[in-house]
């Protein structure tokens, strides 16, 4: 049996255990503490609600090392994540939460949907950047709501949605000017946060932020460095992951 001792976590069997969730992209273990999960990384890529959908070799470890990567920066700023310890290639420790069911979005260029809602030419800069929530649910499509939506679903409270909406632009801040060192400019970007399960008062940053969740241009050329290469069947999808993870360790 393989036992994987991390900072006094026991993992044992990693390989044999069964996930508590599995969702597109990772999947969720105990450890032997009960407030901390072990969140594994798959190579799975999916878009527009799971309808396309494609396994790429070391996908889950290039998502795993650029989350790595960015919650570490985050949390020397001043940002709490759900981030505890790294493991191996593809999987972190992570507190456990209880995810809030938004997807909060943070945009400064026009893309993706708000392009297509909207009828604006992708790559219009925003004066401000611009703020949504969708309801996550796989089953509605992950609805377009405001915060008066998110207090009656039971999501969020009023006062939550207002701190949710100003960690997520310093998160863009923050953000923005770290992927230009890498010389990538910050187009949008989608977060979710969860409550401690030791403390549900306390909201952090859960789930993931790699090209998965971010629209990433290079800056020069404003090649896509994201999903949207596999979204729009562009081509050199896990190129552009390596080339993102190699501009960010440097
Ligand atoms: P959108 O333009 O398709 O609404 O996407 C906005 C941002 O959110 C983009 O950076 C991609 C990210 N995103 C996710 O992380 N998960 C999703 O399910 C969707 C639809 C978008
Ligand atoms: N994450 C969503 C899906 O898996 C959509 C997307 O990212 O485009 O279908």
């Amino acid at each position: 049996m393989d036992i994987l001792g991390v900072r006094g976590y026991n993992l044992p069997a990693i390989n044999d255990m069964e996930p508590i969730y599995e969702g597109k992209a990772k999947r969720l273990f105990t450890t032997d503490d009960p407030n901390v999960l072990r969140m594994e990384y798959k190579d799975s890529a999916t878009a527009f609600n799971g309808v396309k959908k494609e396994d790429f070799e070391n996908k889950g470890r290039f998502n795993k090392a650029i989350t790595l990567i960015i919650y570490r920066m985050l949390e020397a700023r001043g940002v709490a994540t759900h981030l505890v310890d790294d493991v191996d290639d593809i999987n972190l420790l992570v507190k456990k939460v209880s995810i809030i069911p938004l997807e909060v979005i943070v945009r400064n260029v026009a893309a993706g949907s708000f392009s297509k809602r909207m009828g604006v030419t992708e790559g219009t800069a925003f004066k401000k950047p611009i703020v949504e929530f969708s309801y996550k649910d796989d089953s509605l499509g992950d609805p377009f709501i405001n915060d008066d939506y998110a207090r009656e679903m039971g999501a969020a409270t009023e006062e939550e949605c207002l701190n949710i909406k100003k960690m997520a632009l310093l998160v863009n801040d923050v953000l923005c000017e770290f992927f230009l060192k890498a010389n990538l400019r910050l187009i949008d970007f989608k977060i979710e946060l969860g409550r401690l399960a030791e403390d549900p008062t306390k909201i952090v940053l859960a789930d993931e932020i790699s090209p998965d969740t971010c629209r990433l241009w290079d800056v020069e050329t404003g090649k896509k460095m994201d999903k949207d290469r596999f979204r729009q069947g562009l081509g050199g999808f896990m190129e552009a992951y390596a080339d993102v993870l190699d501009r960010l360790q440097k």
